[in-house]
């Protein structure tokens, strides 16, 4: 893959991830009105669990595929330029930290509406500071490579 592909696929995978965050910030993800799940009866916090957990799965996904392919650029990357191994490493460091901290997110036994919000904190967190400090500098890098 020339390495303006790669980078147009990143960005995709962006768009992507941004897609599934809408979804989470969607008032209809709760009839309820999404507040507290301890005020729900077992048969409306059944379906929104199933939801959330859908939701979450496909978010797993997404990431675990999206830093899958940032990291093999990296690879690519520091192979045509020894060197950026420094650069590299604190951002496949927040990679393995915020898949952990999803993992813990949607354990099992949060709740959706819990869970919800702390998704939307963790992601918007990621959106407003780990693409802007990692992943723009990294896909102009790609860009401008041919890998
Ligand atoms: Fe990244």
């Amino acid at each position: 893959m020339i390495g303006s592909q790669l980078a147009m696929e990143i960005e995709y995978k962006h768009a992507e991830i941004y897609a599934q965050f809408s979804i989470l910030n969607d008032p209809k993800q709760c009839t309820r009105g999404g507040a507290d799940c301890r005020n729900c009866p077992i048969e409306d916090l059944t379906p929104c669990r199933r939801d959330f957990d859908r939701i979450c799965a496909n978010l797993l996904n997404l990431m675990l595929h999206h830093f899958q392919l940032e990291e093999s650029a990296m690879r690519q990357l520091d192979k045509a330029n020894h060197g950026l191994k420094e650069i590299f490493e604190p951002h496949k460091e927040e990679h393995a930290n915020l898949m952990e901290q999803l993992s813990r997110t949607i354990s099992e036994d949060v709740l959706p509406a819990d869970g919800r919000r702390a998704l939307q904190c963790l992601i918007r967190h990621w959106l407003d500071t780990h693409v802007i400090k990692h992943d723009k500098p990294l896909i102009a890098a790609v860009g401008n490579q041919s890998l």
